[in-house]
């Protein structure tokens, strides 16, 4: 047996043992020791820690969810992570995130809402109910996590983050980007019905708010990247966070933006929050900005006085262009925070499986 000490962002540590046969998330699990994992076969990224001492060895993953710069770098899943010695391991969350009792991870619903709201966004709603009672649930999780969602009939889950915050009524709303042939879009276009049960599983994932002071917090949105933005700022608003706030979101057509009229009525609620909504290819009688939410970041960081939080979450190709310029503008990088949406069968460690889409904070 090895000993595996795991220290939190902020700074406190737990400890068990791990065999040479098991890896760390389930030798925590054996021993009452909750670590945040989610798909635990090496394709979520949501179990990534950074290794700073010892030997380990890493079975079967996706490189989409490690790079092997990353692995280099000593960057490991601890889902896949087998010891060879006594290990550290620092995790990118706080010590209240670690759970030293049995987790509720399961959880069923009825559909309440499937609606579309642009060209290629689907506006689906959960409320969240005891089986048995069909008392409505209250699901805890933190700003920004995300969900599996399994399509009824099938073993078939995908994962996506609710828009709402956790709320006594159980109602759950998650923006979700229709993929072409994409087996849940087909699921939400032609059999979703309303009081349809569903089965959901979580909450994973450790995009969410880090307590950093009053310092200036900006959220860059590509497309659905928007739901786990709007969890967090209102998850900000009914706290009454002081933090001086920027939400950027961005559009490629008009056609496909959406939440706009919702966008302005919560900065109108918040005296701290500036709103930029950009078109990259707009219609002529859009009056707003153009270009891509890089284009809108560039100019706040232009005006800004401190270096902000930076909250990314999109398409991948955003997340690492709006990456780059906040860093060309002297953004620490432990001040940036990301989330990459990438289809299930790219990110997937086992393509025949379907996999999971891959997120990164
Ligand atoms: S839980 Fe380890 S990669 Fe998904």
């Amino acid at each position: 047996m090895f000993r595996i000490q795991i220290q939190t962002e902020d700074g406190e540590t737990t400890s068990f043992e791990c065999g040479l046969s098991e890896d760390v998330i389930t030798a925590a699990l054996r021993q009452n020791v909750t670590l945040l994992s989610s798909c635990r076969e090496g394709g979520c990224a949501t179990c990534k820690a950074q290794c700073t001492d010892g030997d380990y060895e890493m079975k079967n993953y996706s490189s989409q969810a490690l790079p092997s710069n990353e692995e280099e770098d000593g960057l490991v899943l601890l889902c896949r992570c087998y010891p060879r010695g006594d290990l550290d391991l620092d995790v990118p969350y706080t010590f209240d995130r670690i759970s030293f009792h049995e987790v509720k991870t399961e959880w069923s619903g009825e559909v309440i809402a499937c609606d579309k709201i642009s060209s290629n966004v689907i506006r689906f709603v959960v409320r969240c109910t005891d089986p048995e009672t069909g008392v409505a649930l209250k699901v805890p999780f933190f700003a920004g996590q995300y969900m599996d969602i399994e399509i009824p009939g099938t073993q078939t889950r995908r994962s996506f983050s609710p828009a709402t915050t956790p709320s006594d009524d159980g109602i759950m709303e998650f923006l979700i980007r229709l993929q072409p042939d994409g087996l849940f879009s087909q699921y939400l276009l032609n059999d979703a019905k309303i009081s349809q049960q569903v089965n959901l599983r979580g909450p994973f994932g450790v995009f969410n708010l880090h307590h950093n002071g009053i310092r200036p917090r900006y959220f860059i949105a590509g497309g659905t990247g928007l739901s786990p933005v709007l969890s967090m700022v209102r998850a900000m608003q009914e706290e009454k966070a002081p933090h001086e706030t920027k939400l950027l979101f961005g559009v490629t057509h008009q056609h496909e933006l959406f939440y706009y009229d919702e966008l302005l009525k919560l900065a109108e609620s918040m005296p701290k929050l500036t709103l930029g909504v950009a078109v990259m290819l707009p219609e002529p009688d859009w009056k707003g900005a153009t270009g891509t939410v890089v284009d809108l970041l560039r100019q706040h960081l232009t005006e800004a006085l401190a270096k902000p939080d930076i909250y990314l979450c999109g398409p991948p190709g955003m997340v690492d262009a709006t990456f780059k310029v906040a860093e060309e503008y002297g953004v620490p990088k432990d001040q940036i925070y990301l989330e990459k949406f990438t289809p299930a069968s790219e990110a997937s460690a086992d393509p025949e499986k379907g996999g999971f889409v891959l997120r990164q904070a």
